[in-house]
Protein backbone atom coordinates (compact mmCIF):
# COMPACT_ATOMS: atom_id res chain seq x y z
CA UNK A 1 0.00 0.00 0.00
CA UNK A 2 1.33 3.68 -0.70
CA UNK A 3 1.80 6.15 2.22
CA UNK A 4 -0.82 8.51 -0.01
CA UNK A 5 -2.82 10.61 2.00
CA UNK A 6 -5.84 10.19 1.39
CA UNK A 7 -8.40 12.61 -0.52
CA UNK A 8 -11.76 13.56 -0.36
CA UNK A 9 -14.24 14.86 -2.91
CA UNK A 10 -12.98 16.10 -6.01
CA UNK A 11 -10.09 17.09 -5.08
CA UNK A 12 -6.72 15.96 -6.41
CA UNK A 13 -3.33 14.77 -4.45
CA UNK A 14 -0.32 15.11 -5.34
CA UNK A 15 0.39 11.85 -7.54
CA UNK A 16 -3.45 12.58 -9.15
CA UNK A 17 -2.48 16.55 -9.73
CA UNK A 18 1.07 15.48 -11.25
CA UNK A 19 -0.54 13.29 -13.74
CA UNK A 20 -2.89 15.81 -14.89
CA UNK A 21 -0.34 18.49 -15.39
CA UNK A 22 2.00 15.69 -16.87
CA UNK A 23 0.29 13.46 -18.73
CA UNK A 24 -1.92 13.68 -22.00
CA UNK A 25 -5.55 12.27 -20.93
CA UNK A 26 -6.93 10.24 -23.74
CA UNK A 27 -10.18 10.79 -25.42
CA UNK A 28 -10.88 14.65 -22.87
CA UNK A 29 -10.72 17.78 -23.45
CA UNK A 30 -7.44 18.27 -21.06
CA UNK A 31 -9.09 20.82 -18.31
CA UNK A 32 -11.86 18.34 -17.79
CA UNK A 33 -9.19 15.23 -16.87
CA UNK A 34 -9.71 14.35 -13.42
CA UNK A 35 -6.95 11.06 -12.57
CA UNK A 36 -8.03 8.68 -9.79
CA UNK A 37 -4.93 7.25 -7.90
CA UNK A 38 -4.76 3.77 -7.66
CA UNK A 39 -2.69 2.34 -5.00
CA UNK A 40 -3.79 -1.19 -5.05
CA UNK A 41 -5.26 -3.99 -6.97
CA UNK A 42 -5.98 -7.69 -6.27
CA UNK A 43 -7.81 -10.15 -7.53
CA UNK A 44 -11.76 -8.58 -8.43
CA UNK A 45 -10.88 -5.34 -6.65
CA UNK A 46 -8.62 -2.36 -6.50
CA UNK A 47 -8.23 0.79 -3.49
CA UNK A 48 -7.38 4.17 -4.49
CA UNK A 49 -5.90 6.86 -2.48
CA UNK A 50 -8.53 8.33 -1.24
CA UNK A 51 -9.29 4.28 0.66
CA UNK A 52 -12.30 3.58 -1.39
CA UNK A 53 -12.37 -0.05 -2.63
CA UNK A 54 -13.96 -1.02 -5.93
CA UNK A 55 -15.10 -4.79 -7.32
CA UNK A 56 -13.65 -4.60 -10.69
CA UNK A 57 -16.72 -6.33 -12.65
CA UNK A 58 -14.69 -5.39 -16.03
CA UNK A 59 -10.87 -5.95 -15.31
CA UNK A 60 -10.50 -2.25 -16.43
CA UNK A 61 -10.97 -2.40 -20.00
CA UNK A 62 -11.50 -5.84 -20.14
CA UNK A 63 -8.05 -6.41 -19.70
CA UNK A 64 -7.11 -7.88 -16.35
CA UNK A 65 -9.23 -10.77 -16.88
CA UNK A 66 -7.10 -12.98 -14.86
CA UNK A 67 -7.49 -10.58 -11.67
CA UNK A 68 -5.44 -7.70 -10.59
CA UNK A 69 -2.35 -8.78 -9.93
CA UNK A 70 -2.48 -12.38 -10.67
CA UNK A 71 0.88 -14.33 -9.04
CA UNK A 72 1.11 -16.38 -12.07
CA UNK A 73 0.98 -13.81 -14.44
CA UNK A 74 3.40 -11.70 -12.78
CA UNK A 75 5.98 -15.09 -12.42
CA UNK A 76 5.30 -15.80 -16.07
CA UNK A 77 6.40 -12.22 -17.08
CA UNK A 78 9.11 -12.23 -14.54
CA UNK A 79 10.48 -16.10 -15.93
CA UNK A 80 10.05 -14.90 -19.63
CA UNK A 81 11.38 -11.18 -19.48
CA UNK A 82 14.52 -12.70 -17.44
CA UNK A 83 14.75 -15.57 -20.27
CA UNK A 84 14.67 -13.83 -23.50
CA UNK A 85 12.76 -10.06 -23.31
CA UNK A 86 12.51 -9.13 -27.12
CA UNK A 87 12.96 -11.15 -30.43
CA UNK A 88 12.84 -9.94 -33.65
CA UNK A 89 9.67 -11.50 -35.61
CA UNK A 90 12.26 -13.53 -37.98
CA UNK A 91 12.82 -15.11 -34.21
CA UNK A 92 10.77 -17.12 -32.03
CA UNK A 93 10.56 -18.08 -28.51
CA UNK A 94 8.51 -21.50 -26.91
CA UNK A 95 6.24 -19.47 -25.34
CA UNK A 96 5.43 -17.86 -28.31
CA UNK A 97 4.91 -20.75 -30.51
CA UNK A 98 3.40 -22.75 -27.53
CA UNK A 99 0.56 -19.56 -27.84
CA UNK A 100 0.02 -19.88 -30.90
CA UNK A 101 -0.58 -23.54 -30.92
CA UNK A 102 -3.01 -23.13 -28.01
CA UNK A 103 -5.15 -20.72 -29.89
CA UNK A 104 -5.23 -22.53 -33.00
CA UNK A 105 -7.05 -25.27 -30.50
CA UNK A 106 -9.89 -23.03 -29.60
CA UNK A 107 -9.78 -20.62 -32.14
CA UNK A 108 -13.15 -21.95 -35.02
CA UNK A 109 -13.01 -24.06 -37.91
CA UNK A 110 -10.04 -24.03 -40.03
CA UNK A 111 -8.67 -20.84 -38.28
CA UNK A 112 -4.91 -22.02 -37.27
CA UNK A 113 -2.81 -18.83 -37.02
CA UNK A 114 -2.88 -15.80 -34.58
CA UNK A 115 -1.44 -12.28 -35.62
CA UNK A 116 -0.01 -11.31 -32.52
CA UNK A 117 0.06 -7.61 -31.50
CA UNK A 118 -0.08 -5.44 -28.37
CA UNK A 119 -3.21 -3.35 -28.85
CA UNK A 120 -6.79 -4.13 -29.97
CA UNK A 121 -6.41 -1.00 -32.46
CA UNK A 122 -3.13 -2.81 -34.04
CA UNK A 123 -5.14 -5.87 -34.22
CA UNK A 124 -7.70 -3.80 -36.47
CA UNK A 125 -5.36 -2.36 -38.43
CA UNK A 126 -3.68 -5.91 -39.54
CA UNK A 127 -7.46 -6.56 -39.99
CA UNK A 128 -7.87 -4.48 -42.51
CA UNK A 129 -4.91 -4.62 -44.51
CA UNK A 130 -5.12 -8.44 -44.36
CA UNK A 131 -8.76 -8.66 -45.75
CA UNK A 132 -7.58 -6.00 -48.75
CA UNK A 133 -4.64 -7.98 -49.40
CA UNK A 134 -6.39 -11.23 -49.71
CA UNK A 135 -10.14 -10.27 -51.46
CA UNK A 136 -8.00 -7.27 -53.87
CA UNK A 137 -10.78 -4.87 -52.60
CA UNK A 138 -10.85 -1.86 -50.70
CA UNK A 139 -13.96 -1.24 -49.23
CA UNK A 140 -14.35 -1.68 -45.36
CA UNK A 141 -18.13 -1.48 -44.30
CA UNK A 142 -18.36 -0.86 -40.37
CA UNK A 143 -21.56 0.30 -38.00
CA UNK A 144 -21.99 3.89 -36.67
CA UNK A 145 -22.56 1.94 -32.86
CA UNK A 146 -18.84 0.84 -32.67
CA UNK A 147 -15.11 1.49 -31.61
CA UNK A 148 -12.59 0.23 -33.27
CA UNK A 149 -9.30 1.89 -31.75
CA UNK A 150 -7.72 4.89 -31.92
CA UNK A 151 -4.91 4.60 -34.79
CA UNK A 152 -5.92 5.96 -38.32
CA UNK A 153 -6.90 3.17 -39.75
CA UNK A 154 -9.38 1.88 -36.72
CA UNK A 155 -11.08 5.76 -35.92
CA UNK A 156 -11.69 5.80 -39.98
CA UNK A 157 -14.10 2.62 -39.16
CA UNK A 158 -15.35 3.36 -36.03
CA UNK A 159 -18.64 5.31 -35.90
CA UNK A 160 -18.78 6.69 -32.61
CA UNK A 161 -18.32 10.89 -32.33
CA UNK A 162 -14.07 9.95 -31.29
CA UNK A 163 -13.47 9.31 -35.03
CA UNK A 164 -15.06 13.26 -35.50
CA UNK A 165 -11.75 14.99 -35.46
CA UNK A 166 -10.04 12.57 -37.13
CA UNK A 167 -12.04 12.63 -40.02
CA UNK A 168 -11.69 12.19 -43.39
CA UNK A 169 -10.04 8.91 -42.17
CA UNK A 170 -8.29 6.69 -44.74
CA UNK A 171 -10.01 6.33 -47.97
CA UNK A 172 -12.42 3.20 -48.39
CA UNK A 173 -14.41 3.35 -45.55
CA UNK A 174 -18.24 3.09 -44.96
CA UNK A 175 -20.79 3.26 -42.30
CA UNK A 176 -23.56 1.46 -42.37
CA UNK A 177 -26.88 1.73 -39.97
CA UNK A 178 -27.08 -0.56 -36.75
CA UNK A 179 -29.83 -3.19 -36.82
CA UNK A 180 -30.80 -1.30 -33.09
CA UNK A 181 -34.31 0.06 -32.48
CA UNK A 182 -33.61 2.21 -29.86
CA UNK A 183 -33.63 6.04 -31.00
CA UNK A 184 -33.77 4.58 -34.67
CA UNK A 185 -36.26 5.25 -37.57
CA UNK A 186 -35.55 2.28 -39.17
CA UNK A 187 -36.70 -0.91 -38.74
CA UNK A 188 -33.61 -3.38 -37.07
CA UNK A 189 -34.14 -6.03 -40.06
CA UNK A 190 -34.16 -3.30 -42.96
CA UNK A 191 -31.29 -2.11 -41.73
CA UNK A 192 -29.31 -5.41 -42.26
CA UNK A 193 -30.43 -5.04 -45.94
CA UNK A 194 -29.24 -1.58 -46.05
CA UNK A 195 -25.23 -3.46 -45.95
CA UNK A 196 -26.04 -4.74 -49.24
CA UNK A 197 -26.50 -1.46 -51.32
CA UNK A 198 -23.15 -0.06 -49.83
CA UNK A 199 -21.01 -1.26 -52.48
C1 LIG B 1 -14.11 -3.63 -30.03
C2 LIG B 1 -12.81 -2.94 -29.78
N1 LIG B 1 -11.89 -2.90 -30.77
C3 LIG B 1 -10.71 -2.25 -30.59
C4 LIG B 1 -10.41 -1.62 -29.39
C5 LIG B 1 -9.08 -0.90 -29.24
O1 LIG B 1 -8.26 -1.58 -28.36
P1 LIG B 1 -6.95 -0.88 -27.76
O2 LIG B 1 -7.43 0.17 -26.81
O3 LIG B 1 -6.23 -2.02 -27.08
O4 LIG B 1 -6.16 -0.31 -28.89
C6 LIG B 1 -11.34 -1.65 -28.35
C7 LIG B 1 -11.04 -0.96 -27.09
O5 LIG B 1 -11.90 -0.68 -26.27
C8 LIG B 1 -12.57 -2.31 -28.54
O6 LIG B 1 -13.49 -2.35 -27.57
Amino acid sequence: MSEQEPTSGSELNEVEQTDKEHVFGTWSFQKEVSPTQVVDSDGVRFTTAAGDEYIDFSGQLMCSNLGHSADAVADAIDEQVRETAYIAPNYTTEARSELGRKLAEVTPGDLSKTFFSTSGTEATEAAIKIARAYTGKQKIVSRYRSYHGATYGSISVTGDPRRLKAEPGIPGTIKAPDPYAYGSTLDPMESVGLVETLW
